[in-house]
C-alpha cells in the first residue's frame, strides 16, 4: 500500500482524476470500478472535463460497487441515477457499458451471481476506484464483512445510515440495506485507488491504513492488496501516525516525480 498526502482536497482530487485519465489513455477499453458518495463528485467532474478536452472514454466499461436495495434506475437517490447525473451523462462512454447491480431485482441472490459472472465475463476490473466510510465500510461491506465476501446483499449499519440519510427526503426513507461488491470481489481489482478527504474521516482512515486487519474495518482488508494507493488531504491525514514517512517516499519515489 502507499499513501499520498496532498495538502489540499482539490489537489488530492486532481491526483485522483490524472490517474484514472492516465488509465483511460493507456488502455482505452479499461475496465473501471466504480464509487459514489460526495468524496467522488469532484473525480467526476474532474474526468467530465478531461473529456471536454479531449479524453475520451468511447470504449471503457464500468462497474458500480454498490446499489441500495429497493430503489428503482429512475429513483433520484439510486446509485444509477447518481452515475448518469455526475458521470455517464458527461462523457462519451457506451451506457451499455456501464453496470451497477439491479436493487429492484426480484431475486437478489441470482442477481449478485451475475453481477459477479459478468464482472468476470469482462476480464475482471482493471482499476477500482474507491472511498471510506465512517464505519470503514469499502462498497458497502459494513463491519463484520468477511474478507472474502463476494457480492451480496448486506444490511447497513447505524452509523452509514446517519452518514447518508441527509441526503434522502426524509431521511428515514433510505434503504436499510443494499447490494454491494463484497472485499474479496473488491481485492480481485489489478489496481486500487482509495480517495479519502476530510477531517470525519481522519480517525477511520488512520485505523484503515495503520491498524491491524481486521474484517471490523473492511478497508484494512486493502492492505493485502499488491497495488493500492491510498490518496489522502491533509485534513484526512490528521491521526496518521507515519506521515512524514509517507510523504518522504511521495518526494523521492521515482514514478511519482511527474506529480509533484
Ligand atoms: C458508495 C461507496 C461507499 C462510499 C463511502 C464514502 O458507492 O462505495 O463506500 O465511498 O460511504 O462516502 P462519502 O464520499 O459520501 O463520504
Amino acid at each position: 500500500m502507499e499513501v499520498i498526502i496532498r495538502p489540499t482536497t482539490e489537489a488530492a482530487t486532481e491526483l485522483t482524476a490524472q490517474l484514472i485519465a492516465e488509465k483511460v489513455k493507456q488502455k482505452p477499453s479499461l475496465c473501471l470500478g466504480l464509487a459514489t458518495g460526495c468524496t467522488m463528485e469532484k473525480v467526476y467532474d474532474k474526468l467530465a472535463n478531461k473529456h471536454q478536452e479531449g479524453l475520451d472514454f468511447s470504449l471503457i466499461r464500468t462497474y458500480n460497487l454498490d446499489e441500495y436495495i429497493g430503489l428503482s434506475p429512475e429513483n433520484p437517490n439510486s446509485y444509477r441515477h447518481y452515475m448518469n447525473e455526475n458521470l455517464f451523462n458527461k462523457i462519451n462512454v457506451d451506457q451499455h457499458n456501464t453496470h451497477l447491480p439491479l436493487g429492484m431485482a426480484e431475486d437478489l441472490d441470482k442477481e449478485c451471481k451475475l453481477y459477479e459472472q459478468s464482472i468476470k465475463d469482462n476480464g475482471g476490473i482493471d482499476l477500482q476506484l474507491l472511498g471510506i466510510g465512517r464505519s470503514g465500510h469499502i462498497g458497502f461491506n459494513e463491519p463484520l464483512s468477511a474478507l472474502r465476501s463476494r457480492t451480496r446483499d448486506k444490511a447497513l449499519t447505524p452509523i452509514t445510515v446517519a452518514q447518508n440519510s441527509p441526503l434522502f427526503d426524509p431521511p428515514e426513507s433510505m434503504p436499510k440495506r443494499a447490494l454491494t461488491m463484497g472485499v474479496g470481489t473488491i481485492l480481485e481489482a489489478e489496481q486500487i485507488i482509495m480517495l479519502v478527504t476530510g477531517k470525519a474521516k481522519a480517525d477511520i482512515l488512520a485505523k484503515a491504513v495503520e491498524g491491524p486487519i481486521t474484517s471490523m474495518i473492511s478497508a484494512t482488508a486493502l492492505q493485502l492488496h499488491a497495488n493500492c494507493t491510498v490518496i489522502v488531504d491533509e485534513a484526512a491525514a490528521a491521526n496518521l501516525q507515519c506521515s512524514d514517512y509517507y510523504k518522504w517516499i511521495f518526494d523521492n519515489e521515482p514514478k511519482w516525480k511527474p506529480y509533484h
